[in-house]
């Protein structure tokens, strides 16, 4: 009796021990897959493998910020007063002439699509910011206008348009 009854604590810490020790196991295999799916596969990163983006969340006057290839990417729906101020601007009088109908897509005015990365030194330019409408760089004060195009500042370009495409009136597809 006495053997037995000092056998049985030991027998359980033996199994509460060897429990431990495969979950500890399983845990380590269980993250692995979940680390592992949160980074697209080199192959996926080469190829820039294209988003689709569901614009009908996006009222009047707000943008979203999606990210494509790693790059911030602003998703724009301008008021009538952006997109009027926009196209009255003398195209000839910008430091990166470019008209606003050149950067965005015809019948989807309202729509303006850049990648979110200041021209200077690469900072993300803040949205709705600014004296253009549009978006101010903070690092150095570039000013860009509600069609992404440099007004002020040392920037010497405009936000670059990425390739995208309206899918549907509510979709587009990037990349
Ligand atoms: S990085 Fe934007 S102004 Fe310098």
């Amino acid at each position: 009796m006495t053997s037995s009854s000092s056998a049985e604590p030991t027998r359980r810490d033996f199994l509460f021990v060897a429990t431990g020790a495969v979950g500890a196991v399983a845990g380590v295999a269980a993250a692995w897959p979940l680390i592992s799916q949160m980074n697209p596969d080199a192959s996926t990163i080469a190829a820039g493998a294209p988003i689709e983006v569901d614009l009908s969340p996006i009222a009047e006057g707000q943008d979203i910020k999606v990210f494509w290839r790693g790059k911030p990417i602003y998703i724009m729906n301008r008021t009538k007063k952006q997109v009027e101020e926009a196209r009255a601007v003398p195209v000839s009088s910008l430091p990166d002439p470019q008209s606003d109908q050149s950067r965005t897509k015809e019948g989807h005015d309202q729509w303006l699509v850049v990648i979110g990365i200041c021209t200077h030194l690469g900072c993300i330019p803040i949205a709705h910011e600014g004296s253009y409408d549009g978006f101010f760089c903070p690092c150095h004060g570039s000013q860009y206008d509600s069609s992404g195009r440099i007004r002020q500042g040392p920037a010497p370009l405009n936000l670059a348009v990425p390739p995208y495409a309206f899918i549907s009136d509510t979709k587009i597809k990037i990349g």
